[in-house]
């Protein structure tokens, strides 16, 4: 990549995290004590933004699906959980430091940095090449071999420069605490690495109560917790974090039908979603997690490259198996169409909550120079923008105020509505504008002698005359669900 490219995207990335702080986003965590590395809080239109997106994943999984049911498990589980998943045992990231910066990197991160900047300056097979050979290094766990192949690429750390670099060793991302009220009692017991788990020890609960029949699926978005060595680019690579995953249970067999059916639905919602076919890709895994038959990545290009949103995995019955096996219940099914007992196997979408979150916020973000005039805006799909429209009197005076205040009341049941009165009208839409407030709504001299208001769009910042009456049916045709709906 080009230095002059890099430092652009950099200063891109930069924008955005401080118009996320600045206009009640994200911050950082327990800002006041200097903040907590890789974990952060979500504001007033943060929280807003996330639960729309979460809603909206949700009511595609259980609405649009009707053999997709829903559950919410809990964080703390058995510890024989994370034993069979096989977590306890394999749930490492190959870590290594630099002597000289003491700086600690993922060392399959700092290869796939080289190759996406191989990729960047059009050396497509060098790259290819070299993720290749790091899958093969992983998969037969030769960390001596990942630490040559690091050196032989000439791979330096970013602050020292050198490549003054210590062993590869692998690195558990599971955090523990304690159960129990005194210290005697206690166990030890791991936060949720992931959700998948209580779904599938949950599997026969919700089969038989749900009366489920295969194929079906099992959605539920949580909190999941991983002690990740890199904690860099804001919320991308969280240490506490959500997830909203879905296993779809399968006969033996259909696996690999099921497997490109559902990467195919879930590359449509990102681009229903109004996410541009150029900036989202798939790429298969060059090396397989422990319980995988296939996977994929589907990929967003954020300011940092390409990078994971969503994994789609054919989890094969591994985790049943597990399951099976060390809790000692049978975990199968009995499918009346072929009259046979099985395990099934099971397809996984997986998404990060705040991936999403960060992915639509890069891509709503416009900073735009128009007719002389510079303006920032976040470009939101109304169907997931934090604040629907804006109510804004045009003077605090002459009954306008009492007006709009009338308007706030007839929709602020079905949509979340801002009033506001303070500082000019150019000001308000300004601040609108950095919200992604898709419709302002002028209330003036005119409203009180004919029911209209002025409608200003926040994307072409055109504007309209609507009378009252229509308003509330217009919001509801913009901003619903069903807009996205419809593109899947
Ligand atoms: N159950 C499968 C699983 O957890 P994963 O690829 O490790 O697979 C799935 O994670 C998704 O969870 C990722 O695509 C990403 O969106 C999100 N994710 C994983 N680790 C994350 C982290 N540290 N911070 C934020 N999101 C994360």
């Amino acid at each position: 990549m080009a230095k002059q490219e890099q430092t652009q995207e950099i200063a891109q990335l930069k924008d955005i995290i401080a118009h996320a702080k600045e206009y009640g986003f994200v911050y950082p965590s327990s800002e006041i004590y200097d903040g907590l590395q890789a974990v952060y809080d979500y504001g007033a239109y943060g929280v807003e933004l996330k639960n729309n997106l979460k809603r909206l994943w949700w009511e595609t999984m259980t609405r649009l699906n009707d053999n997709v049911v829903g559950i919410d498990s809990s964080i703390f589980m058995h510890p024989t959980t994370w034993k069979a998943s096989g977590h306890v045992d394999s749930f490492n990231d190959p870590m290594i430091d630099n002597k000289d910066s003491k700086k600690r990197y993922r060392a399959d991160v700092l290869i796939e940095e080289k190759a996406a900047r191989l990729e960047k300056e059009g050396k497509l097979e060098e790259a290819q090449q070299l993720l290749a050979a790091m899958g093969r290094l992983l998969e037969a766990e030769d960390l001596a071999g990942v630490r040559d192949l690091i050196i032989n690429e000439e791979i330096n750390c970013p602050i020292s420069g050198t490549s003054n670099w210590t062993e590869v060793r692998q690195f558990n991302l599971m955090f523990s605490t304690q159960v129990g009220s005194v210290a005697e009692d206690s166990s030890t017991i791991y936060l949720r690495p992931e959700t998948a788990q209580g779904i599938f020890v949950n599997f026969l609960n919700v089969q038989k109560t749900a009366r489920m029949k295969v194929p079906f699926g099992i959605a539920q978005i949580g909190k999941a917790f991983r002690n990740e060595i890199v904690a860099r680019q804001f919320i991308f690579r969280m240490r506490e974090f959500e997830q909203m995953e879905m296993q779809f249970f399968v006969r033996p067999g259909s696996e690999m039908e099921w497997y490109q059916q559902w990467a195919e639905a879930r590359v449509k919602w990102h681009k229903a979603l109004g996410i541009p076919e150029s900036k989202i890709r798939t790429h298969d895994h060059e090396k397989l997690a422990h319980y995988a038959n296939a996977a994929m990545d589907i990929e967003y290009d954020f300011p940092f490259g390409f990078k994971e949103v969503e994994g789609i995995h054919s989890r094969t019955d591994f985790d049943l198996k597990q399951h099976q096996e060390f809790s000692k219940k049978k975990q199968q099914y009995f499918d009346p169409e072929v009259n046979q007992n099985y395990i099934p196997y099971v397809i996984e979408t997986s998404i990060g909550a705040d991936r999403l979150f960060l992915m639509t916020l890069c891509n709503a973000f416009v900073d735009e120079e128009k007719d002389g005039k510079s303006r920032t805006y976040l470009k939101f799909h109304p169907a997931i923008a934090p604040v629907k429209a804006a109510i804004l009197p045009l003077t605090k005076k002459d009954g306008l105020p009492e007006k709009a205040k009338e308007i706030v009341d007839a929709l602020k049941y079905d949509f979340n509505i801002i009033y506001e009165e303070a500082a000019s009208i150019g000001k308000r839409y300004t601040r609108q504008d950095l919200i992604g407030t898709p419709f302002c709504i002028a209330v003036d001299h005119q409203t009180l002698e004919d029911n209209t208001v002025t409608i200003r769009h926040r994307d072409t910042t055109e504007q309209e005359r609507v009378a009252i009456s229509d308003l509330h049916g217009r919001l509801g045709e913009a901003c619903s669900f069903r807009r996205v709906f419809e593109k899947i």
